[in-house]
């Protein structure tokens, strides 16, 4: 009894040990992350994980800043379809499709897309916030990337509008509500027609148009202008390419622009 009694302290105070002493940025096709565990960006600005939005017990898979209160999520993976419990676990398929399966039943649950075919695929969240899957520790070639799927919420390195060679377009969508992370009615894009501006539209209707550009700032953009510190050099908008980003002054400003439940779109900054 007492045996059992000293190995079970030391195997929790080991599993402590391993738990704090090991920050993961990545994750292999023999890896996994269960709830609980979570993977933490070099620098530590961002930590990928499980979590609950607001007062749902619903779980899901989400991109966080890393150490920062109250919890703020940038990116989310199910986000139409919680999990009920903790027994959700995060892989890496041998082809390098990321999958979010119920560890009960071993259905899935979430699936990243597949573009490419990867020899040993490594899904990494990088310094950015962009959780990637590329093939093998040293691939710059992304096979899939979270900034092609953007949710409500555009982050420095990260875009919206059009790519001149995919075609694939970029919105962020407003989530349903604090609680929900789900696709709700608003969606903050590119609108190609004419003079690109960038517009907020609920469903076929236009409800805020930010634009057009005028090499400064998007003329019009009295929600952006109220920020006028971190703008307007940040923004840049290519005709060509149709993207509009953001980009901080300084690396040590952290900032994010937002598309509201609600039908707003917000520019936040934290001074750390
Ligand atoms: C969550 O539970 C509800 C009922 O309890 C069920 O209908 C639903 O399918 C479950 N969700 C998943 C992802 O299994
Ligand atoms: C996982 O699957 C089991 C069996 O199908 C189901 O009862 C459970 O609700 C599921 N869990 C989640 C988190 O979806
Ligand atoms: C889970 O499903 C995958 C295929 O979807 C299969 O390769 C794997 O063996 C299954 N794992 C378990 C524990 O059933
Ligand atoms: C992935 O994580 C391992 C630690 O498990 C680390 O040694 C390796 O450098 C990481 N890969 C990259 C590309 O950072
Ligand atoms: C957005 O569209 C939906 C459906 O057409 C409508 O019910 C809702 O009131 C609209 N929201 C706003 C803020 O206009």
């Amino acid at each position: 009894m007492q045996k059992l009694k000293i190995l079970w302290s030391w195997s929790f105070l080991f599993s402590l040990m391993l738990r704090t002493s090991t920050s993961l940025n990545n994750i292999t096709s023999i890896q996994s992350l269960s709830d609980g565990e979570t993977l933490i960006s070099h620098e530590g600005i961002f930590e990928l994980g499980f979590f609950s939005p607001g007062n749902s017990k619903g779980r899901y898979v989400g991109i966080w800043y890393h150490n920062m209160s109250p919890l703020t999520v940038v990116w989310v993976a199910n986000r139409e379809t919680a999990l009920n419990d903790t027994s959700g676990v995060l892989k890496v398929t041998h082809q390098g499709l990321v999958l979010l399966v119920n560890g009960t039943s071993n259905s899935t649950v979430w699936s990243s897309t597949m573009s490419g075919k990867a020899e040993n695929p490594v899904a990494q969240l990088l310094v950015s916030g962009n959780l990637v899957v590329k093939d093998g520790h040293n691939g710059e070639h992304f096979l899939w990337q979270s900034f092609d799927f953007l949710g409500d919420t555009l982050l420095p390195g990260s875009k919206i509008g059009w790519d001149p060679v995919t075609g694939l377009e970029r919105t962020l969508t407003s989530s349903r509500s604090a609680d929900d992370p789900g696709h709700g009615d608003f969606k903050f894009r590119i609108d190609p027609r004419g003079i690109p501006q960038a517009v907020l539209t609920n469903g076929t209707v236009i409800m805020v148009r930010v634009g057009p550009w005028n090499g400064l700032v998007f003329s019009g953009a009295t929600i952006y202008l109220r920020y006028t510190k971190i703008l307007p050099t940040d923004h840049d908008f290519r005709e060509k390419e149709l993207i509009c980003k953001l980009q901080p002054l300084d690396t040590y400003s952290v900032i994010r622009s937002v598309v509201t439940p609600w039908g707003g779109v917000q520019l936040l900054h934290w001074s750390r």
